[in-house]
């Protein structure tokens, strides 16, 4: 059973943007199954690495769409993805090392993050889209 679902109030409007977060959620289920099926650590380290390369390039399009239509909560979006991605290298980097394992708790904070973040600040910014008449 998937560990976490989408549903439509996750939504944000913009189907670029949507897709995207459907993609995280999907990242989530494969390292919770990693996780639960017993992995070794190399492919729980490889879903890692996949989910902190995917949410890298997720925030780079979100930024780019927010210059492009000169988004005004543009700096505090951007601050809160950089202090994400800093947190996900972090995890890895204590993963690689030994120091950390992947644990319930830790897909329990990556959740958390993901639907607060996408509830908050993405639909703030999907709001301003849909004002802009901006179209995806
Ligand atoms: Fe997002
Ligand atoms: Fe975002």
């Amino acid at each position: 059973m998937a560990y976490m679902h989408w549903r439509i109030e996750l939504e944000v409007g913009h189907g670029q943007i949507d897709n995207e977060h459907r993609s995280l959620v999907d990242v989530l289920n494969r390292l919770h199954a990693a996780m639960k099926q017993g992995k070794g650590k190399d492919e729980i380290e490889r879903v890692l690495v996949f989910l902190k390369d995917y949410t890298v390039g997720h925030f780079k399009a979100e930024e780019a769409l927010m210059m492009t239509h000169g988004y005004p909560g543009a700096q505090a979006h951007m601050a809160i993805h950089a202090d994400l991605v800093k947190q996900v290298k972090d995890l890895i980097e204590g993963f690689q090392s030994g120091k950390t394992l992947l644990t319930a708790s830790m897909l329990a904070f990556l959740e958390e993050w993901l639907v607060k973040h996408i509830m908050g600040e993405d639909k703030a910014f999907g709001a301003f889209l849909k004002s802009k008449g901006v179209a995806a």
